[in-house]
């Protein structure tokens, strides 16, 4: 087997529900997976499909109608389930595991100039000065491509593709072993993405920080990945390193998700996936994609079981059993 990466980020079983007037929501419902340093791992599905609830279950921002929320995550060696509140806030959140989040680059404070939104988490997680934090702030933005003078500016100044360079420069100047970045290409324009990827690609080799990378785009996600795990209806259905999955995917929704780009040089024509994904309030019994699944068969309406195939790989799919 190939030497791998040291492991940073172990996540086993992680729950998280919704209570709502109707019932609970399973979001996150018994998600797995692994993250290696300077690595990324990519988390891709459908809208819908509990991936912004990982986020904020990895990272304990639960809202107030959290209801079930229970599991593993490792962070090293430590099982970060079981700090209490305070000392995750303290040695956790922001300093070892960071988060760009969904629409980040809208949500700069417009009263604020860049450098000092990208200098305060250094102050408040990293006990700097003023002065110390300025100077993080300074190196973590040219870091990103954003323009020293810039740092004067407020966000409404600043195009998308700088507004998110300056997110993400507030997620890294704390220099924390995980980055979550959730859809952070979404709202831009195709060259703007690709520029952003392209970043994130040199952040990976350049700092000691590992990606998770969370996105509805398997084609802009291909670039980054070291590894995927699909996502549907708040359940992982399949992970595989990145290069074996773009080759070869093994999960029928995967199959589907892949046959759904566009492809520039070839006259296949895309297939959108049909149907829509169940709800979590009462998701089907059996495997959940069974109503959307072309290779269904008698077996699924029994849940199917997580299996190892060619050697690593995990599909939930009795094809595979
Ligand atoms: N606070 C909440 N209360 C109830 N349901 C929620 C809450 N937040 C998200 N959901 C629901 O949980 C499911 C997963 O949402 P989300 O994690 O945002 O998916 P994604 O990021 O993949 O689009 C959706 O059905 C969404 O409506
Ligand atoms: S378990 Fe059955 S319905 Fe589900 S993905 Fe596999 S073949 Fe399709
Ligand atoms: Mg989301």
């Amino acid at each position: 087997m190939e030497q791998q990466n040291e492991l940073v980020l172990k996540v086993r079983n992680l729950r998280l529900y919704f209570n709502t007037h109707s019932g609970p929501v399973q979001a996150v419902d018994g998600v797995d997976f692994d993250l290696r340093k300077n690595e990324a791992t990519v988390i891709i599905g459908e809208s819908g499909c509990g991936k912004s609830s990982l986020a904020k279950a990895i990272l304990r921002l639960l809202p107030r109608n959290a209801g079930t929320y229970d599991g593993e995550v490792w962070l090293h060696d430590k099982n970060i389930m079981k700090l209490d509140d305070e000392s995750f806030r303290k040695e956790i959140r922001w300093k070892r595991i960071s988060m760009v989040p969904q629409a980040a680059m809208n949500a700069l404070n417009p009263v604020l100039k860049i450098g000092t939104q990208v200098a305060e988490p250094a102050m408040v997680h990293m006990n700097m000065n003023e002065e110390e934090a300025t100077k993080a702030a300074v190196r973590m933005l040219e870091h990103v491509g954003v323009p020293v003078d810039f740092l004067h500016r407020y966000s409404f100044e600043l195009s998308g593709g700088m507004r998110q360079r300056s997110a993400l420069a507030m997620a890294l100047v704390t220099l924390p072993d995980v980055v979550i970045l959730d859809e952070p290409t979404s709202a831009l324009d195709v060259l703007t993405q690709a520029s952003i990827m392209n970043l994130m690609k040199r952040m990976k080799k350049e700092l000691e920080t590992s990606f998770i990378l969370i996105t509805h785009d398997i084609a802009t996600s291909s670039e980054l990945a070291d590894n995927v795990a699909v996502m549907y209806a708040g359940q992982v259905v399949e992970v595989s390193d990145a290069r074996r999955f773009f080759t070869k995917p093994l999960h029928p929704y995967s199959h589907a998700l892949m046959a759904s780009v566009p492809r520039l040089r070839e006259t296949i024509e895309p297939e959108f996936i049909t149907g829509q994904p169940p709800s979590l309030l009462n998701p089907p019994t059996g495997c959940r994609f069974k109503d959307r699944c072309p290779k269904r068969f008698e077996k699924c309406d029994e849940e199917p079981p997580t299996v190892l195939v060619d050697g690593d790989r995990k599909v939930k799919c009795w094809l595979y059993v």
